[in-house]
């Protein structure tokens, strides 16, 4: 395949043809205007002339043919070398009576010019030069007889000024349009330069380079909204990336410590002979350091799974419901914690059963782990025209201000150490996060230091249409 044209190249192409075109244009039109102005007035003065002859042969009032004077004539159109006059009878029969100046070959007999009977006749010799000729009759006031003057115009100069014009057109034709396109393509090559610093800017990108930004103030205003899309998109490759980061930094974080527990454990173990007792009591320490990691991964697993997911079954759910069947998994432990659990309200939302199951799950296992004793944690559901609501709600202390807008990236505890000694590794939140972007819905906290918290699960209601 060919490459294709450079954008100032097409520019300049296009502008070129565009010039052409116009130049032709404009070069034939005052060509034709040139030529059709000459014809009119050689006519006019051919008119003019033969008018004058008239009447001077009239007031000189010669008795007979013969005593018109040639001199008289000769003297009216001396000085118009391109005019000559034959005089003939009225039947231009015969030769002439007489000439005057010098008769264009164009003109070969009398009879030529009488072919017709326009006032005005063109008559066109072997290499095309015309002669305009213009003929009346008049009658001898005396003898009565009848003469035709025939005046002549002889055209060459005017189709010499008429080539030479065209001549030098074409000549500068080609001249004009070579400096338009280069001019063209000149304009379109500056014009363009200022997308050279998105070009220097792009290949200077890199992963770890994302820093680099357009100034959109020495830009023209056209490529501006460009200018701010690059670098907005820049933006959110540097904050994906700074995520990412982030994100591999947190999970080999997280693994090392189980990794480096496990290690430690198993080497302990290994340095002396153990009893049986002790090799069991070492391998359970082992299997609970272990289920960490393998929840660690499963977590992960379903965090990856569930962003990546484009759809998923969706079905008509009951939030009160699916809020039942998690409170009868999590009323044992919050039993134990004498924390009452209640479910009031109903709305149906379409959705993901699993994933909503683990949403509320996961909101549910934080508020009874941070609920105080012997104290109640209601999930409450609240139905809108076209939004349901599903919030939980637990005393005690809550979630100081400046954690609340970090508390759902993945990894983020607010207290790491109490959180990790009570199992917990910071994907919860992210998890339920994750779920409500997938369900077109959000979720959000409402919490102070003093608590209570109360977080919001908000979905878009089913149609029923
Ligand atoms: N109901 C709550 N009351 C007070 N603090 C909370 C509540 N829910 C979450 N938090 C705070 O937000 C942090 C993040 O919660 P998240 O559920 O993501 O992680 P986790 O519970 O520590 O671990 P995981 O859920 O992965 O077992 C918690 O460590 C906790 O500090
Ligand atoms: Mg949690």
């Amino acid at each position: 395949m060919s490459k294709p044209l450079s954008l100032s190249l097409r520019i300049g192409l296009s502008v070129s043809i565009m010039g052409s075109a116009l130049v032709v244009l404009i070069f034939s039109q005052s060509w034709f205007t040139l030529r059709t102005q000459l014809e009119v007035i050689a006519e006019s003065k051919l008119a003019q002339k033969l008018g004058q002859i008239e009447h001077s042969v009239l007031e000189a009032g010669p008795a007979s043919i013969d005593e018109i004077d040639p001199h008289m004539v000769d003297d009216l159109i001396s000085g118009h070398t391109d005019m000559s006059l034959m005089v003939c009878n009225a039947e231009l029969s015969g030769s002439p009576i007489f000439t005057v100046g010098l008769i264009p070959a164009a003109i070969e007999n009398t009879i030529s010019c009488n072919k017709n009977s326009d006032f005005y006749q063109k008559h066109f010799d072997k290499s095309g030069v015309n002669s305009l000729v213009a003929h009346t009759s008049i009658r001898i006031p005396v003898s009565g007889e009848a003469i035709r003057l025939i005046l002549i115009s002889d055209r060459a100069e005017d189709l010499y000024l008429l080539a030479a014009y065209r001549k030098s057109t074409l000549i500068a034709i080609p001249i004009f349009l070579i400096i338009i396109g280069m001019g063209a393509w000149w304009i379109a090559k500056r014009g363009l330069a200022p997308l050279n610093t998105f070009r220097s800017l792009t290949s200077a990108v890199t992963t770890s380079e994302l820093k680099g930004r357009i100034e959109c103030q020495d830009l023209p205003f056209e490529l501006n909204e460009l200018a701010d899309s690059v670098n907005l998109m820049l933006e959110r490759l540097e904050d994906g990336v700074k995520q990412l980061a982030d994100f591999s930094d947190n999970l080999a974080h997280e693994l090392r410590s189980p990794i480096t527990n496990l290690m430690g454990k198993a080497q302990v173990a290994l340095s002396k002979n153990r009893t049986s007792d002790q090799y069991k009591e070492t391998l359970e320490s082992c299997v609970e350091e272990l289920e960490r990691v393998s929840r660690i991964v499963s977590d992960m697993l379903y965090l990856a799974q569930t962003t990546q997911a484009d759809s998923a079954a969706s079905e008509s759910l009951s939030l009160n419901k699916e809020a039942n069947h998690i409170v009868n998994l999590f009323n044992a432990i919050a039993e134990e914690k004498r924390v009452r659990l209640s479910v009031v309200g109903d709305d149906f939302i379409l959705g993901d059963k699993l994933m909503i199951q683990r949403a509320i799950s996961n909101l549910l296992s934080n508020a009874i782990r941070h609920a105080p004793v012997d104290s109640s944690v209601p999930i409450e559901i609240i139905s809108q025209s076209n939004q349901a609501f599903l919030s939980i709600s637990n005393s005690g202390p809550g979630i100081p201000t400046q954690h609340l807008h970090k508390i759902f990236e993945r990894f983020y505890r607010v207290d790491s150490g109490r959180s990790r000694a009570e199992g917990g590794i910071g994907l919860g939140l992210a998890m339920v996060r994750t779920i409500m972007e997938f369900h077109h819905g959000t979720v959000t906290v409402e919490s102070d230091i003093q608590g209570p918290t109360k977080f919001t699960l908000t979905f878009r209601k089913i149609n029923h249409d």
